[in-house]
């Protein structure tokens, strides 16, 4: 652990490196300890304004409390500190010195099968460990994946649990970002919810939506009536493919982005069915 002073001063001098709805994050130096921290501050004002604007039902502390609730993973980044002070939380986090699974989409404009599914399969571990204990993200996206070298090539971890929710009772909100929302939470909008509400299986939707978005480097629902889409299951992925060969990297896309959470495959079911891609692709 380390004590909060060690990185007072290095807050004031950090980069910005990368910002999202509710947190500004900066790079910084420990004074007492070598390496690299990524600092998210989040103001509460700000937080409980956007919160009102959206309808979140989502507190302050959620990503700090849930972080500590459910330990370390090599998949999911890790929390070092959290302080609250003068209206800000601030949360020491592990530093992802090669940034987000976005923005390595888009400056490769995709990826090739093979690296998305070294890639994918850390998503599903970091995910499947959120899921053994009844977590669920709620907003699995590439732009909360972030990665990471280590002496094995890239490390993918999860990030931003600052919509995660214990889902033992079922979850009810409106949360996420639409383009990758599964239709069950869309559901949630409009129906009185007297039935059992949503769970963990909304992140493997989104990872689904994930998946594709690397393979593809676009979405797969992004234009005005995509609540329509999602909705009604007008799910079409052929076209976005066209001319290359089907893989069954594919086929795990079409296992997640199905509209019955019952049969959709869990987030273990996909790390497993893209292990076993990777398995036969370094054995071929
Ligand atoms: N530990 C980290 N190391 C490196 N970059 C990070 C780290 N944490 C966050 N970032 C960068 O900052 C961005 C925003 O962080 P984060 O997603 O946690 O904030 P947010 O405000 O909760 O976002 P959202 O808009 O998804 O709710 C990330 O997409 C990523 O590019
Ligand atoms: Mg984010």
């Amino acid at each position: 652990m380390f004590a909060y002073n060690t990185y007072q001063l290095a807050l004031d001098c950090g980069r910005r490196i990368g910002s999202g709805a509710f947190g500004t994050v900066i790079k910084v130096l420990s004074s007492i300890s070598t390496g690299e921290f990524a600092a998210k501050g989040t103001k509460k004002d700000l937080f409980h304004a956007r919160c009102k604007k959206y309808s979140l039902s989502v507190t302050w502390d959620t990503e700090a409390t849930i972080m500590r609730a459910v330990g370390s993973h090599p998949n999911l980044v890790q929390l070092h500190e959290a302080h609250q002070c003068r209206g800000w939380q601030i949360l020491i986090l592990e530093y992802a010195e090669s940034g987000d699974l976005l923005q390595h989409i888009v400056s490769n404009s995709c990826l090739e099968p093979q690296e998305a599914a070294l890639l994918f399969a850390q998503v599903c571990a970091g995910l499947s460990f959120l899921h053994a204990q009844k977590v669920a993200h709620r907003d699995v996206k590439p732009e909360n994946v972030l990665l990471k070298e280590n002496s094995h090539g890239s490390v993918a971890m999860l990030a931003d649990l600052g919509l995660a929710r214990f889902c033992q009772g079922g979850c009810y909100s409106l949360v996420g970002t639409p383009q990758y929302r599964a239709p069950e939470i869309w559901f949630h909008k409009t129906t009185t919810c007297n039935n059992n509400g949503y769970d963990e299986m909304v992140d493997s939707w989104s990872a689904g939506v994930t998946l594709f978005a690397m393979l593809a480097g676009e979405l797969p629902f992004d234009d005005e009536d995509l609540e329509a889409r999602i909705c009604k299951g007008d799910i079409c992925f052929q076209e976005s493919f066209q001319g290359q060969p089907l893989l069954d990297l594919h086929h795990v896309i079409c296992c997640l982005v199905v509209m019955d959470p019952a049969i959709r495959f869990s987030s273990e079911e996909a790390r497993t069915a893209t292990l076993a891609y990777n398995l036969e692709k370094q054995g071929s």
